[in-house]
C-alpha cells in the first residue's frame, strides 16, 4: 500500500485528481466510483480539469434499495450532481434501486463488472472499516449482493436525510471479490472519525471484521488520507 498524507481534504482532492489523470494517461477506460462526502473534492478537481471521460465507462459501488434514481438521496442523483452532469462518461452504471427482482439485479450488475474490468476503483471507508457496503463480517469472496446496513452506517448516513428513520436499511453493493479484481485502487479517508478504521485497514490483521483490511493483499493500492485520519497510525 502506498500511503499519502495531506493536510486536509481540500489538498487531498488535488492528489486524488492526479491519480485519475495518471490512470487516463496510462490508458484506463473503466472507473469504479464512490459516493458520500469523501470523494467530493476529488470530483471537484476533476470537474475543473480538462480530463475527458467521453470514451470511458463508470461503474458505481452501490445504491440504496427502494430509492428511485431521481430521488435526491439516491446515489444516481449524487453522481449526476457531482460528476456526470459536468463530465459525461460514454456509459455509466449503477445498481437499480427499484429493480423488481433483487437477485436478477445482482446478476445483471456482476455481468456489467465482468464485461467491463475496472482499471481504477475509487473507495471511501466507513467508520467500521466497511468498503462499498461490505459491512464487518461480510465474506471477502462475495460479489454484488443486497447488504443490510449496520446501525453504525445508518447513523453515519443520517446526516444526509431529514430523519434517521428515512435512511434506507439495505443497499446493493459491489462485493469485495469484485473490488479486489480492480487493476488499481485508491481509497480516500478524511477526518478523525475515520482514524480507527484507517489504522485497522493499514496496520491491523486482515480480517472480515475490518473489511478494508483486505486491501493489504491487493498489489496496487493508494491510500490518500488527511492528517486527522492518519492520527492513529503508529
Ligand atoms: C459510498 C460507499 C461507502 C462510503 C463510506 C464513507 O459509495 O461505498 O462505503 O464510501 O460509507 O462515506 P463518507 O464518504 O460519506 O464518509
Amino acid at each position: 500500500m502506498k500511503v499519502i498524507i495531506k493536510k486536509n481534504q481540500q489538498e487531498a482532492g488535488v492528489e486524488g485528481y492526479k491519480v485519475f489523470k495518471e490512470a487516463i494517461q496510462n490508458g484506463a477506460k473503466v472507473f469504479g466510483l464512490a459516493t458520500g462526502s469523501t470523494p467530493v473534492t476529488t470530483y471537484e478537481e476533476i470537474v475543473k480539469s480538462d480530463l475527458d471521460f467521453s470514451d470511458c465507462t463508470s461503474i458505481n459501488l452501490d445504491e440504496y434499495v427502494g430509492i428511485s434514481p431521481d430521488n435526491d438521496q439516491s446515489y444516481k442523483y449524487f453522481m449526476n450532481e457531482h460528476l456526470f452532469s459536468k463530465k459525461p462518461f460514454k456509459k455509466s452504471y449503477l445498481p437499480d434501486g427499484l429493480a423488481e427482482d433483487p437477485e436478477e439485479e445482482t446478476k445483471r450488475y456482476n455481468k456489467v463488472i465482468d464485461d467491463n474490468p475496472i482499471d481504477l476503483q475509487l473507495l471511501g471507508i466507513g467508520r467500521n472499516a466497511h468498503i462499498g457496503f461490505n459491512e464487518p463480517g461480510t465474506s471477502f469472496d462475495l460479489e454484488t449482493h443486497v447488504a443490510d446496513l449496520t446501525d453504525s452506517t445508518i447513523e453515519a448516513n443520517a446526516r444526509f436525510f431529514e430523519h434517521v428513520e428515512d435512511v434506507p436499511k439495505q443497499a446493493y453493493s459491489m462485493g469485495i471479490g469484485s473490488i479486489m479484481k480492480s487493476k488499481k485502487i485508491i481509497l480516500e479517508a478524511f477526518g478523525a472519525e475515520k482514524a480507527d478504521a484507517v489504522a485497522k485497514m493499514i496496520e491491523g490483521p486482515v480480517t472480515e471484521d475490518a473489511p478494508a483490511s483486505i486491501l493489504q493483499k491487493h498489489p496496487d493500492v493508494v491510500v490518500l488520507i488527511d492528517e486527522a485520519a492518519a492520527s492513529k497510525l503508529s
